[in-house]
């Protein structure tokens, strides 16, 4: 049998609608939604992440912009342009693209983003609420996939989910994020990373499996326990001389294997990346919603 695919884009256009209307509200009273994109060198993938988050803002209304900056940039001249953006009252969600520079400390620019602009929720303030059950901003993997699966009819209240990748952006705080005690979370987790002897003895056992790791096409079919839901946001390049650009992005999971088995499978690309995409979007209505004195969270 073959398991039914998770279309991230489909879900992810029914977010952006529902974004649409409280967009509309924003603007009735004089509120543009403002997004402003850091990115910091030359890195292919990051000005490729970047272009498709401002482009998705131009698609639902939220204004953006992006400031691009040399890779030679210091910490310093960084931390001065991301307190600028703070003070920027037109401006209500930053982000900065990573991986940054080696010479930049990237705790420190994450902490240098006013916490109420923090649209990636990488401030510590925004982590330690998420941590403490009390979330602010919650990054946007995460909480994209935590929508995917509730949206596709797969919630994981009292399933048992293991999560391969103890990762700071998508492994680890969605391990946070799934056992929150929450109607659309609440569920039983186990945590895989690089020292558990061998992952398949517990990828075996998830009724639902995330996938964060970063090891092209290396969960199979046979690791799966049958009708799981697998999540896949692996995105790691590999080469492909049958693509114009020399290599493709592929997923943790080898498909091919994998649909076999599961009962729900995300492809990659089209599963997790649009959701991410949506859920950075919806912290920037968010944000400016907050912002604007409306909402009190
Ligand atoms: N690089 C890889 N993923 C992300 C993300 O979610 N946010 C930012 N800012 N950079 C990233």
């Amino acid at each position: 049998m073959s398991a039914v695919i998770i279309d991230g884009k489909k879900i992810a256009s029914e977010v952006k609608s529902e974004l649409k209307i409280r967009i509309g509200s924003l603007k009735e009273r004089n509120i543009i939604p403002q997004l402003a994109a850091v990115l910091v060198g030359e890195n292919p993938a990051s000005i490729q992440y970047v272009r498709m988050k401002t482009k998705a803002c131009a698609k639902i209304g939220i204004t953006s912009k992006t400031i691009t900056l040399p890779n030679s940039i210091s910490e310093k001249e960084l931390l001065s342009v991301i307190n600028d953006l703070n003070k920027d009252n037109d401006i209500h969600g930053i982000l900065v693209q990573l991986p940054l520079p080696p010479h930049i400390n990237q705790l420190k620019v994450n902490m240098a983003v006013d916490w109420a602009k923090d649209v990636d929720g990488f401030h510590p303030a925004n982590l330690g609420r998420l941590l403490l059950g009390k979330p602010n901003f919650i990054p946007a993997t995460p909480l994209g996939i935590l929508e995917l699966l509730n949206r596709s009819g797969n919630p994981p209240v009292g399933k048992h989910t293991v999560i391969l990748g103890r990762g700071d952006l998508v492994g680890r705080p969605f391990s946070v994020l799934v056992s929150l005690k929450d109607k659309k979370a609440n569920s039983t987790i186990t945590l895989c990373h690089s020292a558990t002897p061998d992952i398949s003895v517990f990828t075996k056992q998830g009724d639902i499996l995330i996938c964060a790791m970063g090891k092209p096409e290396s969960i199979t079919g046979g690791m799966i326990k049958q009708g799981a839901v697998v999540i896949d946001a692996g995105t790691s390049a590999i080469d492909d001389p049958n693509s114009k650009k020399g290599y493709r992005i592929a997923g943790d999971v080898d498909f091919k294997s994998a649909v076999e088995v599961a009962g729900y499978i995300t492809p990659v690309p089209g599963g997790v990346g649009p959701m991410t995409i949506a859920m950075v979007l919806a912290n920037t209505v968010t944000a400016a919603e907050k912002l604007s004195g409306r909402y009190n969270g």
